[in-house]
């Protein structure tokens, strides 16, 4: 009974959500039909927060904002200009940029796009979660989708209605400056956790005010460059886009992503702004992506001043909309205006394509509930800050921490255990944050909010001054931070020592490095304190893996915490003195050296390491730390694999089973991860593949089975000719160290 009245309230929701796009598209169309062509090119043009404001922050310069909203037009303005503001400040922003567009012809609304990446990033005192690399270290989509549900409303809270994420650009090159805004190498972790995300943010529809719009970015492969050097060319055979870097935006469209971000980069020689194939071919036709694409950063222009595709500025412009660009975040000045303007009136770009653009725009903002209420609004306002938010970060940062290595079972330390807690991060809030964090390079600590704790701070709040003993000075570059001889002299009397190093908070460009390395100055430190004959527990904030194979032997325990957010150093303290049992399993290969770049789905003929000839090891996948990674407190034994048959055929399922004991003595949480491998196939199978997780939590002493359900789609892998198939055969399923074999077959 109970269900057949869900099915009919869900018919009726589904059908009035139909009903309102329906409404919503007639709205557009007629006022698509009055609008001039300065208009429809205005809508277009994203111009960036400076342009209209004063040089003081959060204040808007009324003369640039009339030039902008009435002369040009603009539909859309993005970012901060340095830092964070107060709601209270960017309510007023919202508030006076809404009140010009009221004064216009048409009182289109304006939207309004803000980077909220893990969380929101420019709102002082939002609540900042752990970075997407963090995230995928959790394995758990729920803290994914949490993250995404808070930065949605405290963007809402701040009246702005669009964010710029997720990232769902593949983690597969660690150098890469924007690495820890992936959810790291495996194509499986990135569809779940950014699906998750983008449902999260747009959850029961943009018009509620808990909502925004997401923006799937970087639409395609950015993460790819060879250099690893953010905004560097991509060469990438069309099979490897298709099998690695494709399926995270086929999920995400999949899922409902109201918008999409371009790569500013190139693929092959094309930069994706100029690729009327990935745009509109792949990604309209294909993919069915029915949202608004918008450019990321100067990236029209570029065509012409940087890529060399475009003779003239025009020409980039139309070369970009015809490609199928909808909006261009220009964003310095109202160039793309002028430009995109005269290109139509020359014939260069078909009013079609404009209509099109601008229709998906007005569609966007309608369903965004703009043009009924453009303000702020005082049921979104409330959600800003609420006390649980610090409970959930918590718990993200909890998850997010991954154990690499604990000798001797060195932790949890003692609960009066003396301990000196030195390096370059151990009184840094920024290098635990990371990138986007209150500015856009996250560096500046002036902004964080002030109950922000370091390292230092936690620790001491956990054992008490008179155990805690630092040499660690604010500022993650100051020169005490690197005295070796303070450190020697200060660890006489300590039990352990806590040393914390890794990276200080970059993003974009100025993150780019000569050398994955972990510079040799925090090296140096890490055998100086190695050398007191003191146990030392190292532990990394950072956000890509820098490579610590030299000092690695040297540590008795090594703990991962990533750029894991507002409450990184609690989440530490947490682990370090056994109040958390650690269960952040690795997203990536943590790679041994610069020669060592395999990753974990690699092919056979990398598995092998040919010494001469035929004479080879199997050794050929040789990170520091395997991708999977990760310690726990208890122990965790698996019974055999069971498989629901020995054969899969055609559209049927195949259920896997294993119990999982927790045989240690402590509670904790686990998660179960399920590979496949296919024996032959007609493309070079991968080595193994994830295709699913769970996490569980189990007491001490308790056991439960975990089920998955499998079916071919599960099973595929692209062709040389490009398509998606599963080829019958013999695969391995692979579950820790169990594995069991089954059969496929097309047809029974
Ligand atoms: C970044 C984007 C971001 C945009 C707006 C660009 O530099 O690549 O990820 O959304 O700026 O801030």
């Amino acid at each position: 009974m109970k269900k057949g009245v869900y099915l009919i309230g869900g018919l009726l929701f589904a059908l009035s959500v139909h009903a309102q796009t329906g409404t919503g598209k007639t709205k557009v169309a007629a006022l698509l039909k009055q609008m001039t062509l300065d208009e429809k090119v205005g809508q277009m043009t994203q111009v960036t927060l400076g342009v209209v404001s004063t040089p003081e922050d959060g204040v808007l310069n009324p003369a640039a904002l009339t030039k902008a909203v009435q002369e040009y037009k603009v539909g859309s303005i993005l970012n901060a200009t340095d830092h964070a503001l107060s709601v209270d400040q960017w309510q007023k922003v919202q508030t006076l940029i809404q009140d010009e567009a009221a004064r216009t012809r048409l009182k289109i609304p304006v939207i309004y796009g803000l980077d909220g990446i893990h969380g929101q990033t420019y709102t002082l005192d939002a609540t900042l979660f752990p970075q997407n690399i963090a995230m995928a270290a959790s394995r758990n989509p729920e803290l994914a989708a949490i993250a995404a549900k808070v930065t949605a409303r405290e963007l809402r809270a701040s009246g702005v209605r669009w964010n710029f994420a997720p990232v769902l650009d593949c983690g597969r090159q660690p150098l890469w400056s924007r690495f820890p805004e992936t959810y790291g190498e495996d194509v499986y972790i990135g569809k779940t956790m950014g699906t998750a995300a983008i449902r999260a943010y747009e959850e029961d529809g943009l018009k509620n005010t808990t909502a925004v719009a997401s923006c799937m970015k970087h639409y395609l492969a950015y993460s790819a460059s060879r250099t690893g050097k953010d905004r560097t060319p991509i060469y990438l055979p069309e099979i490897e886009l298709r099998e690695y870097y494709l399926p995270q935006f086929r999920a995400a469209v999949k899922a409902g992503a109201s918008t999409l971000m371009v790569n500013s980069s190139e693929i092959n020689g094309e930069p994706v702004h100029a690729s009327k194939y990935l745009l509109t071919d792949v990604l309209r036709k294909e993919l069915g992506f029915e949202g608004v694409i918008v450019t990321d950063w100067e990236d029209i222009i570029r065509l012409h001043t940087r890529h060399n595709v475009a003779p003239t500025p025009r020409a980039a412009v139309a070369m970009a909309v015809n490609a199928g660009i909808d909006m261009s975040m220009v964003p310095m000045d109202f160039s793309f205006f002028v430009l995109l303007k005269e290109a139509v009136q020359k014939g260069e770009v078909p009013m079609s394509r404009i209509d099109d653009a601008v229709g998906r725009i007005l569609l966007l903002k309608e369903k965004l509930g703009l043009f009924d209420n453009p303000y702020p609004e005082k049921a979104a306002a409330a959600n800003f800050g609420r006390p649980e938010y610090q409970q959930q970060a918590l718990q993200a940062a909890h998850e997010a921490m991954t154990l690499l290595k604990n000798e001797q079972d060195i932790l949890p330390l003692r609960s009066n255990a003396k301990i000196l807690v030195a390096g370059p991060a151990a009184r840094s809030i920024s290098a635990l944050n990371g990138c986007w964090s209150y500015t856009w390079q996250g560096k500046d600590e002036r902004w964080y909010p002030s109950g922000s704790k370091t390292i230092v701070d936690a620790l001491t709040d956990r054992l008490g001054a008179a155990n805690v003993r630092t040499t660690a000075v604010k500022g993650f570059d100051s020169p005490a931070n690197y005295d070796s001889i303070a450190l020697k002299a200060a660890a006489a009397d300590v039990d352990a020592i806590v040393l914390c190093l890794g990276e200080n908070a970059y993003a974009e460009s100025p993150g780019n490095t000569m050398d994955l390395a972990l510079p040799e100055e925090q090296q140096a430190l890490a055998r100086a304190a190695a050398g007191t004959g003191k146990p030392v527990i190292l532990v990394l904030t950072e956000g890509r893996p820098r490579l610590i194979t030299g000092i690695a032997p040297l540590m008795k325990g090594i703990l991962l915490a990533y750029w894991s957010g507002r409450k990184t150093a609690e989440a530490v303290s947490d682990v370090l003195m056994g109040d958390y049992n650690p269960d952040g399993r690795l997203p990536y290969s943590y790679p041994r050296s610069m020669g060592e770049m395999v990753l974990y789905d690699r092919k056979p003929s990398e598995e092998i390491r040919e010494i001469f000839n035929s004479d080879m090891t199997m050794n050929g996948y040789y990170p520091l730390y395997p991708f999977g990674w990760g310690l726990s407190y208890t122990r965790w034994t698996y019974g055999d694999l069971q498989l629901g048959s020995g054969k899969l055929t055609g559209n049927g399922k195949l259920t896997v089973s294993i119990t999982v004991t927790n045989s240690g003595d402590r509670d904790g949480k686990h998660t179960v991860e399920l590979f496949t491998r296919q024996h032959y196939a007609s493309i070079t199978p991968s080595m193994r593949r994830l295709r699913a997780f769970k996490k569980i939590f189990l007491k001490a002493g308790q056991s439960e089975t975990v089920s998955f359900t499998l079916d071919r789609s599960d099973l595929a892998f692209v062709n040389a000719k490009l398509k998606t198939v599963t080829e019958p055969g013999e695969f391995d399923v692979l579950i820790g160290d169990k594995k069991a074999v089954f059969s496929y077959a097309a047809m029974p």
